[in-house]
């Protein structure tokens, strides 16, 4: 291919796709592919300056306008950005621009979010907006001024505060960013979901097809917001000299502006304020794509002048990329602790912000119907921040007609077992307690960093040491002993010596950690220091059956019911059974309360509900240092229910019975406190 054609190739494929993204709002490739094939034409047109052509898609901003709205002609061009991609790229657009300038000119800079919206250009003459578009190709967008008017950061009359003094120039043209927060995509997505539509792939395009509603009502409907950063023209007013300036008059005038705009010094400050980005965007309720790096002398940056169509006073400095386009290649579905059939992406490797990407989660079979997503197809995959890389949907576009529908797998991969779907439940499950992937991740959960935390424990280890037959439940890794350790692929003494330490260790975590590391479905951390504080022990825990549970303040009925029927199953009895033969915790340390007396001694209480000034442990307490007993439920042999706030079936069941019910200072007064 000579480089004429394939300039005029790269052209072609770039005006396709920046059609589907400005005119379809529905892009195939993502950003950072987009960017790849425009830095080629770049390139290629920089080498070979004759073939450059006005309408090369590098001296044009945008895509034409659609035609289904009227046409609007900017009072100025509305361009784009010149893409950096790191603080080597930044300091060699400081090096161009400053061999522009008079020697030791110094600048200093504004650096702003770059909001990963669409463009829009707003008209305001004696201060009421006349007429607001989008962008077009850069040069005519389209009217979209009734949709405009039903956000609510579009100031219709300026200044919005009629306490400001100031007086509206004539004539004002000010551009912005129109998004979607993240919030607000993902509700309206839930809803789109319970109402059997299809769903929407990102914010951005969310945003825009929002915006280019014929039937404004529609717009309205959607909570886009609007960040503004620029003035394209004014007649009648005076223009600051300054960005930051300029940013301020904006926002006295009562346009919505970026609260995280930042002023900059030095260069320094602008690569320190980049970087604080890209970690901060992973917090933030809406889409940033990079920050836009801009001399705050708008003087001296119009002196800079153009580079094609790019102003040289600004740079867009992106962040790396989140999601790329890859092809599934094959389902692989991984058996979850808890028997849960997880189908994951086999991907065709693709590089994400600096990570090569083989899998991704197809988070459940209901989503992959949702979506439509099928083996062959080309899809959207994400990686942001500490979140598993997701497969965000398929390019339907792409499809050449083999790709191949998934459908849930009839049985366990693991072990062979029918899977079963549970009634209220999206997920699929292998029930076989035995299934041995199952008994694998379990293990693999209960010495991770939340639960036991055992220290020399490799990812492969639990593998390992199933395949040999060493263990068969949790409790087995108690009885491992150096000799078995010593035959395990890659132990050797060092490492056998750190794993029985790292396991002899664990043995003194507290009781909260040991539940924790059960696994049971909805007993988290938190939820299993919530029930320790409470019932003080797995004994107690085992006795006390979900309505009583269910009692305990931050614990609700799916938990409680899973928690009892948990410690209702044999197996898992005998399980608890081991782990205390073998030295663990299975109460919590309680501080001794010293016997105060035995005037309690033989009687039988129940607690109930919150007790004002009294934890559930100190009710218990209290009782067992006068020598009496704390049940879980209430029955005929129950001689006392002290109920608080809150309190449920147990108070119910008490009054039924006839057992007398005794408040907190009841309690108090019983043991003469
Ligand atoms: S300045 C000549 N500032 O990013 C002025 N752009 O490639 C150019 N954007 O098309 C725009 N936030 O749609 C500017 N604070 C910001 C921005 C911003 C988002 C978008 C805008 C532009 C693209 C830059």
């Amino acid at each position: 291919m000579t480089p004429d054609e394939r300039i005029q190739q790269l052209r072609r494929e770039i005006n396709y796709h920046l059609y589907r993204y400005h005119v379809l709002d529905s892009p195939v490739i993502s950003d950072a592919e987009y960017d790849a094939l425009y830095r080629a034409l770049a390139a290629l047109e920089a080498e070979h300056p004759e073939l450059v052509t006005p309408e090369s898609p590098t001296q044009r901003a945008g895509a034409a306008a659609a035609d289904i709205f009227a046409k609007v002609r900017h009072p100025a061009p509305i361009l784009s950005l010149m893409n950096a991609f790191n603080a080597d790229d930044l300091r060699a657009w400081r090096a161009r621009i400053g061999r522009l300038l008079p020697a030791d000119t110094h600048l200093e800079y504004v650096v702003e979010p770059k909001l990963d919206g669409l463009t829009v250009v707003l008209h305001y003459r004696d201060g009421r907006f006349a007429q607001g578009a989008t962008r077009g190709d850069g040069e005519v967008g389209e009217d979209v001024t009734a949709n405009l008017r039903t956000l609510h950061g579009v100031p219709k009359r300026i200044p919005v505060d009629p306490r400001q003094s100031l007086r509206p120039p004539d004539y004002l043209v000010v551009r912005g960013e129109v998004f979607l927060p993240l919030d607000k995509f993902e509700a309206l997505n839930a809803e789109r979901l319970a109402a059997g539509e299809p769903l929407y792939m990102n914010p951005r395009n969310t945003a825009a097809g929002s915006l280019r509603q014929l039937d404004p009502a529609k717009t309205a409907e959607r909570p886009l917001r609007l960040y503004c950063y620029d003035i394209v023209a004014i007649e009648g007013g005076e223009l600051p000299r300054r960005q930051w300036d300029r940013l301020a008059y904006l926002r006295d005038l009562g346009f919505p502006v970026s609260p995280d705009n930042t002023y900059c010094r030095s260069l320094d400050e602008v690569v320190a304020a980049y970087e604080q980005w890209i970690e901060r965007r992973d917090h933030i309720n809406y889409e940033v794509d990079g920050a836009v790096v801009k001399v705050d002398d708008r003087l001296l940056a119009e002196e800079l002048g153009y580079a094609g169509k790019d102003p040289r006073g600004a740079l867009a400095m992106k962040f790396p990329a989140r999601e790329k386009t890859t092809r599934l290649l094959a389902l692989q579905v991984n058996v979850g602790r808890t028997g849960v059939l997880a189908p994951n992406a086999v991907l065709e490797p693709v590089e994400i912000g600096g990570t090569t990407v083989r899998a991704a989660t197809l988070h459940n079979f209901d989503e992959i119907a949702r979506k439509d997503i099928r083996i062959g197809d080309r899809v959207l995959v994400k990686r942001a921040g500490d979140v598993i890389p997701y497969v965000v949907g398929p390019i339907v576009d792409a499809r050449d007609g083999r790709e191949q529908p998934i459908a849930p797998p009839e049985t366990c991969p693991a072990c062979g077992q029918p899977v079963v779907q549970l009634p209220d439940e999206i997920a699929f499950y292998c029930e076989n307690a035995a299934c041995p992937a199952q008994l694998i991740r379990r293990v693999e959960y209960f010495v991770s960093r939340g639960a036991m935390d055992i220290d020399g424990f490799g990812t492969q280890t639990s593998a390992l040491l199933f395949e040999r037959g060493l263990i068969h439940d949790v409790a087995d890794i108690y009885t491992l002993r150096r000799e078995d350790l010593l035959e395990l692929e890659g132990f050797g003494d060092k490492k056998a010596d750190r794993l029985l330490a790292g396991i002899e260790a664990s043995k003194e975590r507290p009781v909260d950690r040991l539940l924790t590391a059960l696994g049971i479905r909805f007993v988290g951390g938190v939820v299993a220091e919530i029930l320790v504080k409470n019932l003080g022990s797995l004994d107690a825990l085992a006795a006390a059956g979900a309505a009583t549970l269910e009692e305990i303040a931050g614990v609700g009925p799916r938990t409680a019911a899973s928690v009892a029927a948990w410690f209702t199953n044999a197996g898992n009895r005998e399980l608890i059974a081991k782990l205390r033969a073998a030295g663990l915790r299975i109460a919590a340390e309680r501080e001794a309360t010293p016997q105060a007396s035995e005037s309690l001694a033989g009687k039988v209480f129940v607690i109930t509900g919150t007790l004002p000034g009294l934890t559930r442990d100190e009710a218990t307490a209290l009782i067992e240092a006068h020598g009496g007993k704390v049940t879980g439920s209430v029955s005929k042999k129950t001689n006392y229910v002290v109920a608080g706030e809150a309190a449920g079936s147990k108070l119910d069941r008490a009054r039924e019975l006839g057992v007398p019910v005794l408040d907190a200072a009841g309690l108090r007064a019983m043991v003469g406190e």
